[in-house]
C-alpha cells in the first residue's frame, strides 16, 4: 500500500467523498497536507492579560480545530508592542508569548496538524491607548483612517482614529528587524511556518497602497518603492525560515480598515511577480467580496475575484478565503483557481469543519457577537456534530 493510499479521506473522516478535490492531498512547502480545508487566521482577542500570551483556553480552541494533515494559520500576532490595534491579541515578541504559543503548537501537533503563525503589525489601525507610552500609532504617512470608521480604546470605549505618526526612514529597518525577530520567535515556539499579514489595511498594505503611502523616500512613490517594505520584510523572514515555510497574505481588492487602491491591477501584478521567484510556501488571498472581519456582516457583490485575476501570474501554491462553502471551494479547486481554501467564520462555529464537509453534515451558524473577546462562550463551546446528535 503506498503512502498516498493510506492518506485518503476515508481514513481520516470515515466518509464518502462528497468533495474529492477538497479532500485530496496537497504539498505546501515540506508539508504533505491530507486535505485542503485551511483554518483562516482569526483574531479572537482572548489571550492572557497583561502578558498577551496564549493561555490554556486558546490551546483548547486550536486543538479542537486541528486535524491530521490539516493546515491551521494561527491568528495575527504582533511582532512588536507598537503593532497592536486591539486588546487581548496574543503577541510573538516575549518569552511568555513564545511559551504560550508552544503549548498551542504542541496540542495541534499531537493531533497531527500543521500550524503556521500569522505575523502582524497594524500600523495606523490602532489607538494611542494601546501604544507603549500612549504614543501615536505609527504608519508610512500621517494619514488617518476615515472619520466614518470608529475604533476602541484599550478599555473598550468607542473612539475616533487618530492621525498616525509617519515612520522616519531610519526607523523602518528596526520594524523589519521586529518581523525577523517575530519569525525567530515563531520558530522557537515550534510552529511549522509563518504567514506575513500583508492584507486588510494593516501596516504592510499601508505601505503598498498609494492612499496611505505619501512618502518621498525609497519606501514611497513608485510601485517598486511602495512594495519595498513588503519585500524587505519577506526576505528577512525567509532568512529565518527558508522560503518554503513562509506564506504571504494579500487582499488586492479589499477595503477593510479604509484601505483600497484606486487601480489595484498594476500594484498587485508587480507585488505578485516580485514574490513569485522567491519560492514561497504559498500566496494567500482574501477574496474582496467579504473581509469577514469587523463587527458587521458585509458581502460585496460584483467585485473582481483575486484568485481568478492573479492565479495566472503566480506559479506557486495558492490559498484563498472569503465566503466559501463546500460547493464553491470544490469548484474553485476544480477550475484551477486555487489549491486550497481557507475558511474563517464557519471554522469558528464548526470545530470539526473538515469532517462535517466530508460527511455533508449541517453546519452550525456563527454568532458574530462573540467573535472578539470574552471567554469560552462562542469560542470553545461550539459542539462537534456528534455531540449535537446526542443532544
Ligand atoms: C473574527 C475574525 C477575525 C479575523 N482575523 C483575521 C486575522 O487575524 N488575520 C487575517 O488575515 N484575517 C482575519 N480575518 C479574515 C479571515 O481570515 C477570512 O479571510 C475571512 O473571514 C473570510 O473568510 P470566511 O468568509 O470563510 O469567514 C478575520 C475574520 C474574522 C471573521
Amino acid at each position: 500500500m503506498n503512502r498516498y493510499h493510506i492518506q485518503t479521506t476515508e481514513n481520516l473522516f470515515g466518509a464518502g467523498m462528497k468533495y474529492p478535490l477538497l479532500f485530496s492531498p496537497l504539498q505546501i512547502g515540506p508539508y504533505q497536507l491530507r486535505h485542503r480545508i485551511v483554518m483562516a487566521p482569526l483574531t479572537r482577542m482572548r489571550a492572557a492579560k497583561p502578558s498577551l500570551a496564549p493561555r490554556p483556553l486558546n490551546v483548547e480552541y486550536y486543538s479542537q480545530r486541528a486535524t491530521p494533515g490539516g493546515l491551521i494559520i494561527a491568528e495575527a500576532s504582533p511582532v512588536i508592542a507598537t503593532g497592536f490595534g486591539n486588546p487581548g491579541v496574543p503577541g510573538i515578541y516575549s518569552d511568555a508569548q513564545i511559551d504560550g504559543w508552544r503549548q498551542v503548537v504542541d496540542a495541534v501537533h499531537d493531533k497531527g496538524g500543521v500550524i503556521f503563525l500569522q505575523l502582524w503589525h497594524v500600523g495606523r489601525v490602532s489607538h494611542s491607548s494601546l501604544q507603549p507610552g500612549g504614543a501615536l500609532p505609527v504608519a508610512p504617512s500621517a494619514v488617518p483612517i476615515s472619520a466614518e470608521l470608529k475604533t476602541m480604546t484599550a478599555d473598550g470605549k468607542p473612539a475616533q482614529y487618530e492621525t498616525p505618526r509617519a515612520l522616519e526612514t531610519g526607523e523602518i529597518a528596526s520594524v523589519i528587524e521586529a518581523y525577523r525577530q517575530g519569525a525567530r520567535n515563531a520558530l522557537a515556539a515550534g510552529f511549522d511556518g509563518v504567514e506575513i499579514h500583508g492584507a486588510n489595511g494593516y501596516l504592510i498594505e499601508q505601505f503598498l497602497q498609494s492612499r496611505t503611502n505619501l512618502r518621498t523616500d525609497q519606501y514611497g512613490g513608485s510601485i517598486e518603492n511602495r512594495a519595498r517594505f513588503l519585500m524587505e520584510v519577506t526576505r528577512a523572514v525567509i532568512e529565518i525560515w527558508g522560503a518554503d515555510r513562509v506564506g504571504v497574505r494579500l487582499s488586492p481588492y479589499g477595503i477593510a480598515n479604509d484601505s483600497g487602491e484606486a487601480d489595484p491591477m498594476p500594484l498587485y501584478t508587480h507585488v505578485i511577480k516580485s514574490l513569485d521567484p522567491l519560492g514561497l510556501a504559498y500566496l494567500h488571498f482574501i477574496e474582496p467580496r467579504s473581509s469577514g472581519a469587523g463587527r458587521a456582516e458585509v458581502n460585496h457583490q460584483n467585485v473582481p475575484s483575486a484568485m481568478v485575476l492573479f492565479r495566472p501570474i503566480w506559479s506557486g501554491k495558492l490559498i484563498t478565503a472569503g465566503g466559501f462553502t463546500g460547493e464553491t471551494a470544490e469548484a474553485a479547486i476544480a477550475a484551477g483557481h486555487a489549491d486550497a481554501i481557507a475558511f474563517g467564520r464557519i471554522f469558528i462555529s464548526n470545530p470539526d469543519l473538515p469532517r462535517r464537509l466530508a460527511r455533508g453534515y449541517q453546519l452550525t451558524p456563527y454568532n458574530r457577537a462573540t467573535f472578539y473577546g470574552g471567554e469560552e462562550t462562542g469560542y470553545t463551546d461550539y459542539p462537534e456534530h456528534d455531540e449535537l446528535e446526542q443532544a
